[in-house]
């Protein structure tokens, strides 16, 4: 029963704030920013827009249907469907975007150390991920800003920067430089661009698909328990448990609403479209990309012989943007 509670507050975080709340609409002011201060020319717009893919199409579909007050998650979850909101925000505006980038993360949550903890499919898979896109998100930006003083001086990028941070606009918190909120070197435009595609793409299917995996089944994972936790006392028999658990139509409605989100696969981490850039010079470190890509599936392929298998972050299941 105890177990059960935990799975029970365990689902209802996962939903409202690592899945939603901190993919899908972290994910979002960067896709408005990106189209109303970058020209369709600018090469960060090339770079970015084909991991925003689906994105506002999916937010707008969760506020309408999922998220709403007669949604489909809402009638799952185990809060009111006010208190998810609220959640969510929270759960959103707590983070800062510079100390949510996945090194400095592990980090934080101290789980960095390898010989403390030898596995950790999320850590081990995610860092060969963040590592591919950042060596990628540098030899691309690279082509366009030979120095620090090209990034201070792009017009267009700066007002990107502050779009996102501004009140009437992303409110992002802890985005750009310390001081002044600004984009001031070429290394951190680097490791922004890093944390807003790795989030749209690896971040993403690292907690959306589990949604249909062990989070489907509701003995497993209870997306909301149906008599207090207090009252739980030892001793408890079955009956007691099975009157924890969701009713039948809530479990089969929770089965099937997370098979869908986690069964949707639509494009594929490095796959641009054919002739999407269209600058000769991102040809050979798109490639290196890709390759790069194509040898972490075959790593995490080995792992999985030495480990319980975890294939959410193999490259070839994770879609280039949020669009489930
Ligand atoms: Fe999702």
């Amino acid at each position: 029963m105890a177990k059960t509670i935990v799975q029970i507050a365990d689902a209802n975080f996962h939903e409202a704030v690592s899945h939603f709340a901190r993919t899908h609409l972290l994910v979002e002011p960067f896709v408005t920013a990106t189209h109303r201060q970058l020209p369709t020319t600018h090469p960060l717009f090339k770079l970015l827009v084909p991991h925003f893919q689906g994105t506002l199409a999916i937010n707008y579909a969760a506020h309408e249907f999922l998220v709403a007050p007669k949604g489909g998650v809402n009638g799952l979850l185990s809060s009111t469907i006010d208190n998810s909101r609220v959640l969510m925000v929270k759960g959103l505006r707590i983070r800062e975007f510079n100390a949510d980038m996945l090194p400095q993360r592990l980090q934080a949550r101290g789980v960095d150390d390898v010989s403390a903890l030898p596995v950790y499919p999320y850590r081990d898979d995610g860092l060969l991920i963040w590592a591919a896109i950042r060596n990628w998100v540098k030899a691309y930006l690279g082509l366009y800003y030979p120095s620090d003083d090209k990034v201070k001086g792009d017009r267009h990028l700066q007002n990107w920067a502050q779009e996102l941070v501004a009140f009437d606009g992303g409110r992002l918190q802890g985005f750009g430089d310390r001081e002044t909120g600004q984009i001031e070197t070429l290394d951190y435009l680097i490791d922004a661009v890093t944390m807003v595609i790795f989030t749209g793409s690896a971040q993403h299917a690292a907690v959306n698909f589990p949604q249909d995996g062990i989070m489907s089944f509701a003995p497993a994972m209870p997306t909301a328990g149906y008599v207090p936790a207090t009252v739980v006392k030892a001793g408890a028999t079955q009956k007691d448990w099975l009157d924890l658990l969701p009713p039948l139509d809530q479990a089969q409605t929770q089965l099937n609403l997370l098979h869908l989100l986690g069964s949707v696969y639509f494009t594929k981490l490095g796959d641009y479209e054919d002739g999407h850039f269209t600058d000769a010079q991102v040809a050979a470190p798109l490639s290196t990309f890709q390759n790069r890509l194509q040898e972490i599936e075959a790593i995490i392929d080995q792992r999985n012989g030495d480990r319980p298998a975890y294939d959410y972050l193999k490259p070839s299941k994770i879609p280039q943007s949020i669009n489930i």
